[in-house]
């Protein structure tokens, strides 16, 4: 595992992008024994870290939370995406692989008006809102992350679900080519996620295109992901290209793999713990391996806007 809390840069510090990246150059340059006046060509037009273009007019989300934002390099260097290699700095390493234009997604299953939508019409018509949430992550770790994104439900919507949609699947682009992940069955690709309907429809449920106000860095699920801020981590599915509205419970990747430590709903639940360990306490990245964890709240905090989803539901069973 990777860890950036202990480097010569504050673990607290909240990086905005272009500092981070220009520090990146700054110190690839000294490394390379390059001198600093020399560096002055990479200062002035920095190293893409991955697509990193401007999304013009958003706007903070109501929804957002107040809490302090993870800074810009932890949550783009400490990542789960197992297609882009299994460890927390894999992702990164491996983002340069996946190619994320020309993108489409095709969306079918239960609805009166099936197909394929492309992400600069997802670009164009839905990103007007910067919203702030904070993402949990099921290995016991949280980040503030200030996503650019849509209601989910606003997409759902335009392809008119019918009454037998119950459910909505999500899949992952299969393309072991620019995936590396993909060459080996660490899991059963491709990457497989799903929703009951109200969960979908719920505001707080979004499709992410960005985050710190640019378009989404490849390893944080570009070009489109879902993040859903009540449960644990695994549900967030990255780079989506198939969305399908089921009658039935889909099959989602951690549940099939171990069902009885991985359950469909994934609430975030500090009251049922993980076979193999509690979930009661987790760690907040920038804060560093040593300092105290934090208490797990029940739905990570939103439980005010999302428990009545769940009311006379068993949480214990369907964990
Ligand atoms: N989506 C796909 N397609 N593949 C993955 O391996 N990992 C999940 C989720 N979405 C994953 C995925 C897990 S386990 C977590 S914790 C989050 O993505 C991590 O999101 P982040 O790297 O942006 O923090």
């Amino acid at each position: 595992m990777r860890i950036t809390h202990q480097s010569d840069i504050a673990s607290s510090e909240i990086t905005p992008p272009e500092l981070w990246r220009r520090r990146r150059e700054f110190l690839k340059a000294s490394a390379a024994g390059v001198g600093l006046i020399a560096t002055g060509g990479l200062l002035g037009s920095p190293g893409r870290v991955s697509a990193g273009e401007t999304i013009p007019n958003i706007k903070p989300s109501p929804l957002s939370t107040d809490e302090q934002q993870t800074s810009f390099e932890d949550i783009t260097q400490y990542n789960n995406f197992y297609e882009l290699g299994s460890g927390k700095s894999a992702p990164a390493a491996n983002a340069h692989h996946l190619k994320t234009r020309p993108w489409s997604v095709v969306v079918d299953g239960e609805c009166d008006a099936p197909g394929e939508i492309g992400i600069e019409d997802i670009l164009g018509g839905f990103t007007q809102e910067e919203r702030i949430y904070r993402l949990r992550c099921v290995e016991a770790w949280s980040m503030v992350v200030p996503w650019v994104g849509f209601p989910l439900g606003d997409l759902l919507k335009r392809f008119k679900p019918n009454s037998n949609a119950r459910y909505v699947a999500f899949e992952t682009l299969y393309d072991p080519e620019q995936m590396p992940g993909q060459r080996r069955a660490v899991l059963d690709w491709p990457y497989r996620e799903g929703l009951r309907m109200d969960e979908a429809m719920h505001p707080l449920a979004i499709l992410a295109t960005g985050l710190y106000g640019e378009i989404m860095p490849n390893q944080n699920g570009a070009p489109l992901r879902l993040v859903v801020p009540w449960k644990y981590g695994f549900k967030s599915i990255k780079s989506i290209v198939r969305i399908r509205f089921a009658a039935r419970e889909p099959e989602a990747t951690w549940n099939m793999l171990q069902p009885d430590e991985y359950g469909f709903y994934a609430n975030v639940n500090p009251a049922v713990n993980h076979p193999r360990w509690s979930q009661k306490m987790h760690r907040v990245i920038g804060e560093g391996w040593f300092a105290r964890k934090q208490e797990t709240l029940p739905f990570n905090g939103y439980a005010d806007q999302v428990a009545s989803l769940y009311s006379g539901m068993d949480l214990r069973r369907h964990f």
